[in-house]
């Protein structure tokens, strides 16, 4: 059986392993630094496993020990947001938290793949890379497959068609300057660009941006984590089943669409190397003013993490 830990038991994580563990992918441990907390999430999922008729293993831990050998890593380790607050609000406390959880997994984990779901994704899945020292192929961040499935969701509901038959791309950082294809995304082959008239278009694009904060404001207390968690699941499952599943990640851009030495948005291709490809589409000349736009917010928020840790 494969292996996949998960660091931070919080929302996110501990819906990551239910996710993960009801698909009998792999054994899963959700580790966290608050002490019984993981262990007792871990024995309920584990306690769920007779109902549903999956020999899924799942163990709760405080114990880094606990995670080795593990196939991939998912990091949600960190503190989320509340009203108010930006995805940079939480740079510093997370870049410590991540930086930890991705060396001490390392140690026992030679060979893992990582995930980085923390925010700010796109910053802190580039701390990994640094920290770690490993290849492009093995630190991917979550935030594509959420801001794409969002926009789906939205493009469904309004044009009344099923989900199935929306396809949606959202690109770029993940923030406010996220960048929501309507060229490529479609409705059973026809772009959004020809379907929806200009304002229907417009509100569909500011909603998917704003997704993340709508559900903060909703919430009160954090963000989401249901769909979050499931787009971390997907990529573990196209990694450890060899799927070469086509899907918008945060990758290391190492001059794709005239990007260089920073994490950004972009469609990818995941198997069992891990991020096996950055698949480069044609933009247009106003898709790629929205793109400088959007890489500029996460240069700065780069330039922002090395203010406070060294790299
Ligand atoms: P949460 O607060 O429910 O869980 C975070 C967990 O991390 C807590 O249980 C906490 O005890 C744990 N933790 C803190 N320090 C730790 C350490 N040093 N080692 C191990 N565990 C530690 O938060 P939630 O909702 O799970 O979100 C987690 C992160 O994921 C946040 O930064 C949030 O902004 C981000 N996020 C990113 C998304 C994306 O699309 N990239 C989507 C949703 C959340
Ligand atoms: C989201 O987009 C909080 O980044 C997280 O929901």
């Amino acid at each position: 059986m494969k292996k996949i830990s998960i660091i931070g038991a919080g929302n996110t994580g501990a819906t990551a392993a239910h996710w993960l563990a009801e698909r009998e992918l792999a054994d899963v441990v959700l580790l966290d630094v608050v002490e019984g907390m993981p262990q007792g999430k871990g024995l309920d999922m584990l306690e769920a496993m007779p109902i549903i008729g999956r020999d899924t293993h799942i163990l709760g831990t405080n114990n880094y020990e606990d995670t080795k050998n593990s196939d991939i890593i998912i990091i949600t380790a960190g503190i989320a947001r509340k009203p108010g607050m930006s995805r940079e609000d939480l740079l510093k406390t997370n870049a410590e938290i991540v930086g930890k959880a991705a060396t001490e997994t390392l140690k026992h984990s030679p060979n893992a793949i990582f995930i980085v779901l923390t925010n700010p994704l796109d910053t802190m899945a580039y701390l990994t890379k640094k920290a770690t020292g490993l290849p492009r192929s093995r630190i991917i961040g979550q935030a594509g497959i959420l801001d794409s499935a969002r926009m789906r969701a939205f493009v469904a509901l309004e044009a009344g068609v099923s989900v199935e038959n929306v396809q949606c791309y959202v690109l770029g950082g993940h923030g406010d300057e996220m960048v929501p294809l309507t060229h490529h995304s479609n409705i059973a082959g026809i772009p959004l660009k020809e379907y929806f008239p200009a304002d229907k278009l417009e509100a569909i694009v500011n909603r998917t941006r704003k997704g993340g904060g709508e559900i903060v404001n909703l919430l009160k207390t954090g963000s989401a984590y249901y769909a979050p968690s499931l787009a971390c699941a997907q990529m573990a499952e196209a990694i450890l089943e060899d799927k070469k599943l086509i899907v918008p990640c945060a990758a290391y851009m190492d001059g794709e669409y005239g990007l260089k030495d920073m994490y950004f948005g972009v469609p990818v291709m995941l198997g069992a190397g891990g991020m096996e490809k950055i698949i480069e589409y044609k933009l247009d000349a106003e898709e790629k003013a929205l793109f400088e736009k959007s890489a500029a917010s996460v240069r700065e928020s780069h330039e922002a993490l090395k203010s406070v840790v060294s790299l």
